[in-house]
């Protein structure tokens, strides 16, 4: 019998997990008050986050470069990005908390690129009305990662590095009351036991082979909480980020920022041809050029000039790039090009993107100041994560919170470019608040079964101990391919169905994995841990795939090409069965605000003019 007994416990009121921007945010706002106890894990590095990979800016309509901008239009902005599928509540709550959050982060210490008048700078992005993306440079996600870490390291917070949680520890009521996790250096196990959790844990972007995710993206947070019962939303969303880098293969996926379409760059095909005119969606005509001298008006600053296409929403730009290179019209290395050497001088391109020009210079031996680039489609986002309540941030599990990409609904089928670092920001604020109010309300810790934390131990320490078995690294090899192929940008019934056969033989692989070697710093036994994480986001992605008969944002059915009315009253949940299995099902959803409802329906003519009245009574 496994013996526990000597393994350290800690006690936390709040304990997050995940130390990027959301988590970051959250042990700010938990720490604020002083007599709640705040823990902080994370399985890297502090400060080592895809945070970072929002590179473009933070959207926030602070009105400072296009005094026309307020939260309607930003809510509005937001829904139509997400096809009306967003939860009502979390995108009103984003767009009027936004401006707030991101003072907020100045008043830390974060230095933003200013406009003639001093103020906060704001670059356009696909899909928002305005210039809205309060930026650094393209350098945003680093800034915010950096002030959040200089702020937060002087609240008080408990901060455990190179710790890798493994499962979620319930009481008899099913309340949360702690995790059990492990050293990666030593291999040594910990128990935390909270009050609550909040988990920011962020997406699994490395389920496919092509991503801008980096090592750590391994679905944690939505594994655990299936685990434990919590449910998962529309995890069939998943965002390709239409510019990542195509060359040379071995930085292929790495982000090219949304900054360069924002500062004016343009996409061509291997004829020379600027092909984002022929991918203009009917819903978006009115708000877009439909010409080149349109278009260059508009990177001018004439007001009343359209938007070109290329700052069209990213699943519109994605499909199209694709598009080009399934009809023989890509680029050398299978993408699209990609120039702003002929849009903007070499001094504002070094200015505006000095991580690109390094960027290309170093690992493509190129400069964007005189060549164009070469991009295509790079897995970046999951818009589906762990369902939570908008205004808590609370799961369906008592006492388990999640914020950032690790929940879902917010950016309904698609995300806005921007609107993920305003949304780490807003919501990891209100999910730290929130379960601090949570363990105030607790009278004791809620205990754990000594039991579970056998079963848990047992079940990482087995990958070690079996005399033989699968290799974790090939396993996830062939899952990536899988997702890659099957589960990509464009989807069929059939491709669907042969993927989650797939997965099916994966999960039984899985059963017998093996890890050589001993538990201290073995990446091989890492690598297997996470595994059993990207099977269950990967099914849950592919389960829902198949039953949303639709294309709706990121999800592309060939075989259902438009978007279906009725699918638009349904989310898609994925659970834990009785009998452990995975139930994916079609859920109503709630019918919205009236007053929310009108505003995303409304012109953007009429919105606009009751915005300019709303700002005239102010
Ligand atoms: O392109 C970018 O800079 C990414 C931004 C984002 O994902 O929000």
């Amino acid at each position: 019998m496994l013996d526990i007994s000597g393994i350290r416990r800690l006690q936390f009121d709040v304990l997050i997990i995940g130390a990027g921007g959301a988590g970051l945010s959250a042990a700010i706002s938990a720490s604020q008050d002083k007599k709640i106890r705040v823990g902080l894990v994370c399985k890297s590095l502090l400060g080592k986050a895809h945070t970072v990979m929002a590179e473009g800016g933070m959207a926030a309509a602070l009105g400072n470069v296009d005094n026309r901008d307020d939260w309607k239009i930003h809510f509005r902005d937001t829904m139509r990005g997400g096809k009306m599928l967003n939860n009502w509540k979390m995108a009103e709550i984003h767009a009027k908390d936004s401006p707030k959050r991101v003072r907020e982060l100045e008043h830390w210490g974060a230095v933003f690129d200013r406009t003639r008048d001093g103020l906060i700078n704001q670059r356009n992005f696909g899909g928002h009305r305005y210039p809205r993306l309060a930026h650094v440079g393209d350098r945003t996600g680093l800034e915010m990662i950096r002030t959040l870490q200089d702020h937060g390291i002087h609240q008080g917070i408990d901060i455990h590095m190179e710790c890798t949680a493994l499962d979620i520890l319930k009481d008899k009521s099913g309340k949360v009351a702690g995790i059990v996790c492990m050293y990666r250096e030593t291999g040594e196990f910990i128990i935390f036991e909270t009050k609550s959790l909040i988990f920011a844990t962020g997406g699994a972007g490395k389920s496919w082979e092509v991503t801008s995710n980096s090592w750590e993206y391994t679905g944690d947070g939505f594994g655990m909480a299936f685990e434990a019962g919590a449910e998962l939303i529309d995890m069939e969303f998943n965002q390709f980020h239409p510019t990542g880098m195509v060359w040379p293969p071995s930085v292929k996926g790495i982000l090219v920022t949304e900054g360069v379409r924002g500062e004016g760059g343009i996409l061509k095909n291997n004829k020379g041809e600027r092909f984002m005119f022929d991918y203009i969606p009917e819903k978006f005509a009115n708000e877009t050029a439909d010409s080149v001298e349109e278009a260059a008006r508009w990177l001018a600053g004439d007001k009343d000039a359209r938007r070109p296409p290329e700052l069209l929403t990213r699943d519109v730009v994605a499909r199209a790039i694709n598009a080009e290179v399934k009809a023989g019209r890509g680029s050398k290395h299978g993408g699209a090009y990609l120039d702003i050497a002929t849009q903007r001088s070499s001094e504002d391109i070094k200015k505006k993107l000095p991580s690109m020009y390094h960027q290309f210079k170093i690992l493509a031996e190129l400069d964007i100041t005189k060549q164009p680039m070469e991009v295509g489609p790079t897995c970046h986002y999951f818009m589906g994560g762990i369902k939570v309540d908008a205004e808590t941030s609370m799961t369906t599990v008592d006492g388990l919170f999640a914020c950032g990409e690790a929940a879902g609904g917010m950016h309904g089928a698609n995300r806005l470019g921007g609107n993920s670092l305003s949304d780490l920001l807003v919501f990891g604020n209100l999910s730290g608040i929130q379960s601090a109010k949570y363990s105030n309300k607790l009278k004791s810790m809620p205990k754990a079964d000594d039991d579970d934390i056998k079963r848990i131990i047992k079940n990482a320490t087995s990958i070690l101990n079996r005399e033989k078995g699968n290799n974790p690294y090939l396993i996830h090899e062939d899952l990536q391919k899988n997702m890659q192929d099957n589960v990509g940008i464009i989807r069929t019934k059939k491709d669907i169905q042969d993927g989650i056969n797939k997965i099916e033989e994966m999960k039984l692989q899985f059963q017998d994995v093996k890890a050589p070697g001993s538990s201290q710093f073995n990446p091989g036994w890492h690598e297997a841990l996470a595994l059993r994480n990207l099977l269950i986001s990967s099914e849950s992605v592919a389960r829902s795939a198949l039953l949303r008969e639709e294309s709706r944002g990121a999800h592309t059915r060939e075989d259902f090409p438009s978007e279906e009315d009725e699918w638009l009253h349904y989310n898609i949940i994925s659970k834990k069965g009785v009998n452990g299995e995975m139930q994916t099902i079609k859920v109503k959803r709630s019918e919205p605000d009236n007053e929310l409802k009108r505003i995303a329906n409304s012109s953007i003519e009429d919105l606009e003019k009751e915005v300019k009245i709303d700002h005239n009574k102010v």
